[in-house]
């Protein structure tokens, strides 16, 4: 047994008490468990035997900073992850409760667990580990761990944008992203990118008899639906004018690789999804549709009466959550302005109609062909036994984009999540053969670039 095989109670212990902390992001009176969870990393690292650890504080949830700088002349890494989670609800959907964490099946179920605590303490137990066998690292670590990723990582981004000279990297490395398959090792080269916001439509000033007014009162639910299929059309195409001009297609060699993965569609159709059929653009393929194609989705819409029995009335006001998915090179500044043109354009009389952006984040893509990415799938390939697959993923990262942009560093994406993870729903999980594996694989990395070039 290896000295990281020795350790893994100790690292399944470790990681329950992180996720036993409800650091809930987006709701306000979780603040202290935010700063638990933050407190938490900090004490992590330092008796990982990281230096100068510490809460940096500004606008915002803490970030978490540590560095170990003792390798002269050697790569500089800048390690990433969250430790805030996305809201549990439905509770009643939850076979254990989501801050209870409980082994099943080689599993560790709990909010959190993929997403993102189980992955940024693998990166703080590779570091450890590394640590307490010899003292000392064969690389220069930066841990930086933000507290609200979920929420689109406003902190993060203005003190990355500031480009404080501490943070000075070679490349940053995110484990926060997932695996193709069970089995096979992954790389995310591109993330989509983002813009969140809130629709309001008003239509008359008091809610109103539908039988009395019906007919020549305007009904702002009836609008917003009017408004939303403005929007995206029932071919999955966003109908916003100019919204692709910016979109770069996949070169031929991402096409072709794609095409390569295993998977099989129907069995993604009716177990990961669940669903009964696959939607988006017809005449693009189901990877590009995900990875290299904007989408908008829309997330719950208030408005009217929604209790038990009947009501009839013409509500006042309707409001949907909305998202659009950015890809290179669309920006969101950009995109949000035609939104905000489309929406008004498409308002019927009658009503006011308004786009409010809550928060959003530029798509990232990353090339590959760097040493930092090469020697990431080459320890994923020696601890997995199988070769790295490279893929893109149409999830966000808010400050993945801005690395590049900012700082001018490439992201290394080394996810060990699964796609049935269950990230944001209940029952997420995380397989604890990838939470071992991803620490081992983690600290083979840091091996491998430790080696002389
Ligand atoms: N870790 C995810 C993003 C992700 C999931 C990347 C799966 C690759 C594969 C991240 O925590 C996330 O959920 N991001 C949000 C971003 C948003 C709230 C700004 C998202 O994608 O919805
Ligand atoms: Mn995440
Ligand atoms: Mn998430």
């Amino acid at each position: 047994m290896n000295y990281f095989e020795q350790h893994q109670q100790e690292y399944l212990e470790g990681l329950k008490t992180f996720l036993r902390i409800p650091s809930i992001s987006t709701l306000s009176e979780h603040k202290p468990d935010i700063r638990r969870a933050a407190e938490f990393v900090r004490g992590e690292l330092e008796r990982a035997g990281l230096q100068n650890s510490e809460l940096i504080e500004g606008d915002g949830n803490p970030l978490v900073y540590a560095e170990w700088l003792g390798a002269p002349g050697k790569p500089t890494l800048l390690l990433y992850g969250h430790y805030d989670v996305q809201p549990p609800d439905p509770l009643d959907e939850w076979v254990s409760p989501p801050f209870e964490p409980e082994v099943r099946n080689n599993n560790i179920y709990a909010r959190g667990s993929a997403d993102d605590k189980g992955q940024t303490y693998i990166l703080v137990k590779a570091v450890e580990g590394l640590l307490k066998q010899h003292g000392k690292l064969p690389i220069n670590v930066k841990f930086l761990v933000e507290g609200e990723e979920e929420v689109g990582g406003e902190h993060i981004e203005a003190y990355v944008a500031s480009k404080p000279e501490r943070i000075k990297a070679d490349a940053a490395v995110i484990c926060d992203t997932e695996m193709f398959g069970p089995e096979l090792p992954t790389i995310c080269v591109g993330l989509r990118g983002m813009v969140y916001g809130e629709l309001h439509v008003q239509g008359a000033n008091h809610d109103l008899h539908s039988g009395v007014y019906g007919g020549a009162a305007p009904n702002p639910l009836m609008a917003m639906a009017e408004i939303l299929c403005a929007l995206k059309g029932p071919d999955g195409r966003i109908r916003i004018p100019g919204f692709y001009d910016r979109v770069q297609p996949p070169s031929e060699k991402e096409r072709q690789a794609w095409a390569r993965l295993p998977f099989d569609e129907q069995e993604y159709k009716e177990k990961e999804v669940g669903a009964s059929d696959l939607v988006g653009e017809p005449d693009v393929p189901l990877f590009e549709r995900l990875w290299a194609r904007p989408t908008l989705e829309v997330h719950g819409i208030r408005g009217g009466f929604i209790g038990e029995g009947a009501k009839t009335v013409i509500p006042a006001r309707a409001v949907a959550k909305i998202s659009t998915r950015l890809v290179a090179d669309q920006n969101p500044a950009e995109a949000t302005e035609q939104i905000r043109a489309a929406v008004k354009a498409a308002c019927p009389k009658g009503v006011t109609a308004e786009f409010k952006p809550i928060h959003s984040a530029p798509p990232s893509l990353v090339n590959p062909n760097n040493r930092y990415i090469e020697a990431a799938a080459e320890a994923m390939k020696q601890v997995f036994g199988k070769e790295t697959v490279y893929i893109r993923s149409g999830g966000s990262i808010p400050i993945v984009g801005l690395f590049d942009a900012h700082l001018g560093i490439p992201s290394v994406m080394m996810g060990f999540g699964l796609p049935d993870d269950n990230l944001h729903a209940p029952n997420e999980k995380l397989h604890l053969p990838n939470f071992y594996r991803g620490i081992e694989a983690v600290a083979k990395y840091l091996e491998i670039l430790g080696e002389p070039v």
